[in-house]
């Protein structure tokens, strides 16, 4: 094991073997590589620096991309995929080097799962998500401590969503409980229900409902925990009776597409199929044809008959990359106004091939490093939603 560097509070560089084809690395946040200087690279030379670097890395590096990137970065991902798909594909990676085009909570969680010679990158530490910023593991904590007062801890099984902070996963992890992610929710919450009686569902608001309502929970029994009241702003009554007690937290992406929305489309065009992701409000996803997570979004639209139109509620990138893919159905956002995650947005071929060229020279920026004890328990929360396959 190689030496300790703190470079911020919630990321800590450690020192690891080098690969075999390029020099050792020097770890460093930036300092030193000028980021700066990669404004200044002209457009039309990135992608050839973007290929040279990155074959100069051979195998050691395997570049990871989430559906909602722009098209100029994910073109250069070896994996593209939903978190499930792309969480795998960090479990299984061969390369040294993880350079995760995606946000913060992903790269976490690709560090959590690699294998001990391997480091993660994130091109740009401003990559985050607004909706894993929502739950703090100090109210997580204040949370069940509150719950644990009225009811036997045991039979509350923590489901948490993929879009989280480390240590929000580990408090999973240690109290019994497992991550999901949107393709999988209905699975864990199942899981969850055949070991307890309650789910607290973390951070999403939304897809704990839509995920509960499917499997038949009546909204009645599902209760919303706001971490800035007392015992979540409910009655000890209400919290004794819910099945799911669901945080107070959305996705500002597509927490944007209206019930409005969907008549509207549906009346300029008769015989649209609305198809949106679960982190959509309710009333949207009830108005739906189909709900599906980034990668069920891509299978619905792959497998329809040319002529099909698609309303589809999610991240902008995606809907436009697969509007240009199938030219023969016509696929539209739901929301005539562009929806983009502006985080996601934040990876640029400029931090792409920073990156990749800082590698090449023996350098590791932007490294994302989960401390042991967090990795831990985050582990066993990640395998057990793993494990259900
Ligand atoms: P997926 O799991 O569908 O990729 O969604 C991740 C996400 O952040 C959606 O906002
Ligand atoms: Fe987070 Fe929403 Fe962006 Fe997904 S789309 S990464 S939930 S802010």
């Amino acid at each position: 094991m190689g030496n300790l560097i703190s470079i911020s509070d919630n990321t800590t560089l450690i020192g690891a073997d080098p690969p075999a084809t390029v020099r050792a690395p020097e770890i460093e946040a930036g300092v030193g590589c000028d980021f700066d200087s990669y404004l200044l690279v002209p457009d039309n030379s990135l992608d050839d620096r973007i290929t040279t670097a990155k074959a100069r890395l051979r195998n050691d590096v395997v570049i990871l991309g989430h559906h909602y990137q722009r098209d100029e970065v994910v073109k250069f991902a070896d994996f593209r995929g939903d978190s499930l798909k792309l969480s795998y594909q960090a479990a299984e990676a061969q390369g040294s080097y993880i350079v995760f085009c995606g946000v913060h909570f992903m790269a976490e969680s690709a560090d959590i799962l690699r294998r001990p010679h391997q480091m993660v990158i994130l091109p740009d530490l401003n990559a985050g998500c607004s909706m894993a910023d929502m739950a703090d593991i100090g109210q997580v904590e204040a949370c069940w401590d509150e719950l644990s007062s009225l009811v036997d801890p045991a039979k509350i099984i923590p489901v948490t969503y993929m879009n989280s902070t480390a240590a929000i996963k580990a408090f999973t992890g240690e109290q019994g409980g497992s991550i999901c992610t949107s393709s999988n929710a209905a699975a864990v919450m199942k899981w969850a229900f055949e070991r307890g009686e309650k789910v607290l569902f973390l951070p999403d608001e939304h897809l704990g409902r839509n995920t509960g309502y499917r499997m038949g929970i009546s909204l009645e029994r599902m209760i919303v925990w706001d971490p800035y009241q007392e015992f979540g702003g409910n009655t000890p009554e209400a919290i004794r009776d819910a099945r799911i007690i669901l945080w107070k937290g959305y996705c500002s992406v597509h927490q944007r597409f209206t019930l409005r929305q969907v008549e509207r489309i549906r009346r300029e065009h008769p015989g649209i199929r609305v198809i949106v992701h679960p982190e959509c409000r309710f009333e949207v996803a009830q108005a739906a044809d189909e709900i599906g997570s980034t990668e069920g979004i891509i299978k619905a639209i792959t497998a329809s008959p040319a002529g099909t139109e698609w309303a589809v509620g999610t991240e902008i990138h995606l809907v436009n990359r697969l509007g240009k893919e199938f030219r023969d159905r016509n696929v539209i956002s739901l929301d005539p106004s562009v929806c983009v995650c502006t985080t996601m947005f934040r990876i640029t071929p400029q931090h792409l091939l920073w990156a990749l060229e800082n590698l090449g020279e023996g350098h590791v920026v932007n490294r994302i490093s989960v401390d042991e004890r967090t990795r831990h328990y985050a582990r066993v929360a990640l395998d057990r939603m793993l494990s259900l396959r």
